[in-house]
């Protein structure tokens, strides 16, 4: 009885994260959480895909951000940790691009659906030997590095990996609602950047249009951070809205 009443609550949880949708048939089925990277790739390989935030209006809003970004700046490659499905990818107009996943089904899924493409590569987060590119991007990820170790080296990889910009869509607190599911811990990754890369300060705060307001099943709790490498002679600057 108790473990019905468990199992129940905890579909409730993975039903209210993506939006009252069922992704795929396993996902719901899925016995117990163990661990990020092999939850992605259970998902892909048995039919789930990226989630809400990489279909619809939020992959049109976060596509929105990018690509004015990009056409605002001077930037000639892309690195993403956390490529995901490609259906993110496909509304983006990056020059070059070099994408990480910890899952490899979806790496073969992103090299199958760009196969035509010379600009887009896709690898595994394993074979990540410190490339580098102009901009880095961390998008719907950070909420889901549920260990803390694997927290840390995508934080790391994210900012070493860049010569001049990280952009991170993800949400920026600590707090995390009691129904929350298990592959899903927000971090408030701010601290963790103002610690470990005093070198970097954020220079825009972009919020979600379509924020969630409490309620997972619409919009969505991630927003846009911007950040920049601080010249030598610059002290850090506090993590709250600046304009560039
Ligand atoms: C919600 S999807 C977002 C995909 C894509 N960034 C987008 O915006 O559509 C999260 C992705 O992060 C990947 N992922 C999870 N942990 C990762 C890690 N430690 N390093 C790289 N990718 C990771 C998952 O496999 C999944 O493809």
């Amino acid at each position: 009885m108790r473990n019905a009443i468990k199992e129940a609550m905890r579909r409730l949880a993975v039903r209210s994260h993506f939006g009252g949708k069922w992704f795929s048939h396993r996902e719901t089925t899925r016995p117990h959480f163990s661990g990020s990277g092999s939850y992605w790739e259970e998902r892909y390989s048995s039919g789930g895909n990226s989630g809400r935030g990489s279909y619809g209006e939020l992959a049109e809003f976060k596509a929105a951000v990018i690509n004015q970004f990009l056409a605002g700046h001077r930037l000639g490659s892309v690195i993403e940790f956390g490529c995901g499905d490609g259906n993110q990818l496909s509304l983006a107009k990056y020059p070059t691009y070099l994408g990480f996943d910890v899952s490899p089904t979806a790496v073969t899924q992103c090299r199958g659906r760009f196969t035509k493409d010379t600009t887009k590569q896709f690898r595994l987060l394993r074979d990540y030997h410190g490339e580098k590119a102009d901009l880095t991007l961390s998008l719907d990820v950070i909420f889901h590095l549920v260990e803390d170790d694997v927290f840390a080296d995508h934080m790391t990889k994210l900012f070493e990996s860049s010569n001049r910009y990280v952009i991170i869509y993800a949400s920026n607190t600590n707090a995390s609602p009691q129904c929350t599911a298990p592959h899903v811990r927000h971090r408030r990754f701010t601290t963790w950047i103002q610690r470990n890369m005093p070198q970097w300060r954020l220079i825009r705060q972009i919020p979600n249009k379509y924020p969630s307001h409490g309620d997972s099943t619409q919009g969505s709790f991630a927003e846009f951070f911007i950040f920049t490498r601080t010249q030598p002679s610059e002290m850090p600057r506090p993590s709250c809205v600046l304009e560039e």
